[in-house]
């Protein structure tokens, strides 16, 4: 394919940049299979320990200038990653679409996320405002300033398998650390892909061994990273399994973590809400990225006043939605990443029969090559076990209330807090479910769906999703460290809070 030769991806690829690529014979073989068509698309030669250590050598080398590099100057870099990402915008999105399998709309829509946060960190780069304040005594002044950590490891998911990294690429480098990417082993084409647009920026600014890339097993080179107590920070995109592993492993050693786990994210649609509205943002919370994203709609809780009028529309629309090969231009609904997706989406379908739920729209397997299923609607009670997990697949569940409380109440009645909705016109409505005693979790959108959020925000969820901020506002200063001085400009020996020590009176 064409497009895989503009990306670099030709034969069998390295999969381990340590300011340069590392010829890696020898090293396990990964291939990367297409969720549509389940042909092979790429071989990598996976990060062995011996590879890790010179990526480790290479980026704290780099970082030790690259701290140095005044932030506007690193901000630059970034700029010319923008602008080197806009080129590519159509072969990477085509290539997120062909090895993940979401649609290529939203490939391209992944791509452009990166050059939104690239172009966030640029500005960003002139603006790591650190505070002064008073001191309470004579001729002293306290100020901070933010200072880069280091080598920090960036552990991405298959579902945002270029977004996710620049989310943190993008500050990090402008932040003045350098990084170690490890990407999902289901998507390791995108980060190779990637990482050579990278490169050929950072050649020309000469800071090669600021972004790096092991590529590798979890339970081998993930864990060497979790427990590597050079990396003060690992921002990792993934389950909740996963992200309490990692919590407490980078926890144990006391580094520092970003979590972005699982949601369980609802929309709440109330008795006065725009039903064609909410059924539009529900069909694409539910059905884009066929219901793998982290933003996902799962739930919508909807008022018993309007919920045969929402069903009807939305089963419609359900009818109705194309599915097949993401790169085909008509395509709504891809594969799911793999066939052990299918069988988790199976397996949870079977839950909701036993535990009682009404099947609205039958979600089932079709038959023949590739990851393909139809998405499923169940009408099912909140508290049902299934209900309170994260299915990664496209299984909606519909949930009756009967008044705004009855919804607030349902709706934070899960262990997840990533994302959530509300639809209504109604002011106090509104109001009330992004107020304290509304939703709990780290983002509640008023008429719009639970998915596809601007850069500019901080990024992340409460409870078990985590607690991490990534990409917008001032996530940034998870990237750095605070250093707080305090300033005698006089020539006085003076303590704070009034104490006198070994002085006559
Ligand atoms: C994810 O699924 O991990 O808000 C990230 C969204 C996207 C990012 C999702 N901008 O749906």
């Amino acid at each position: 394919m064409e497009f895989m030769k503009e990306l670099g991806l030709e034969g069998v690829l390295s999969g381990t940049y340590a300011g340069e690529w590392i010829s890696a014979e020898g090293r396990d073989k990964l291939v990367s299979f297409s969720p549509a068509s389940g042909e092979a698309i790429g071989t990598i030669l996976q990060t062995n320990e011996e590879d890790y250590e010179r990526v480790l050598k290479s980026s704290t080398e780099a970082w030790k200038k690259w701290r140095m590099t005044p932030a506007p100057i690193r901000g630059l870099v970034i700029r010319d990653l923008a602008d080197e990402l806009r080129k590519f915008k159509e072969p990477l999105g085509k290539l997120v679409s062909l090895e993940m399998g979401k649609i290529y709309q939203e490939g391209l829509g992944e791509v452009q996320e990166m050059i939104d946060i690239c172009d966030f960190a640029v500005g960003l780069s002139r603006q790591l405002y650190g505070k002064t304040m008073p001191s309470e005594r004579p001729e002293h002044r306290i100020q901070e300033q933010w200072h880069p950590l280091g080598t920090i490891g960036i552990i991405t998911a298959f579902n945002f398998p270029v977004a996710v990294y620049a989310w943190n690429a993008a500050l990090a480098a402008v932040c003045g650390d350098a990084m170690i990417w490890k990407p999902s082993s289901k998507a390791p084409l995108c980060a190779v892909a990637v990482q050579n647009i990278v490169n050929r920026v950072a050649k020309r600014h000469d800071c090669q061994g600021v972004f790096n890339l092991i590529i590798g097993k979890g339970s081998t080179v993930g864990e060497r990273l979790l427990q590597d107590k050079r990396v003060p920070l690992i921002s990792f995109t993934g389950s909740v399994p996963m992200g309490r592993h990692v919590g407490e492993a980078v926890g144990a050693r006391l580094g520092r973590t970003i979590l972005e786990l699982g949601g369980n994210n609802a929309v709440v649609v109330m008795e006065d809400a725009d039903i064609d509205n909410a059924v539009n943002s529900v069909f694409f919370g539910a059905v884009g990225t066929s219901g793998q994203r982290c933003t996902s709609t799962r739930r919508v809780l909807i008022h018993k006043d309007v919920k045969d009028e929402f069903i009807s529309k939305l089963v419609s629309k359900y009818q109705h939605v194309r599915i097949g090969d993401p790169l085909d231009p008509h395509t709504v609904m891809g594969p799911l990443v793999d066939e052990q997706a299918i069988i988790a989406f199976e397996r949870a379908i079977d839950e909701v029969k036993k535990a009682g739920g009404k099947i609205l729209y039958a979600g089932e397997r079709i038959e023949g090559k590739g990851s393909f299923v139809k998405p499923c609607i169940a009408e099912v009670e909140n508290h049902y076990k299934i209900v309170q997990e994260e299915t990664f697949a496209p299984l909606l569940y519909i949930i009756e209330v009967n008044s705004i409380d009855d919804a607030i109440e349902k709706h934070n009645d899960v262990p997840q807090g990533l994302s959530s909705s509300i639809f209504t016109r109604n002011f106090h409505y509104a109001e009330k479910f992004v107020s304290p005693e509304g939703s709990d979790c780290g983002m509640a959108n008023v008429n719009l769906g639970t998915s596809g959020a601007e850069i500019g925000g901080a990024f992340g969820g409460e409870k078990e999703t985590g607690g991490g901020r990534e990409s917008g506002s001032d996530a940034w200063k998870l990237y750095m460290r605070r250093l707080t001085s305090a300033i005698n400009y006089g020539s006085e020996f003076v303590l704070a809070q009034g104490i006198k020590f070994g002085e006559d009176d």
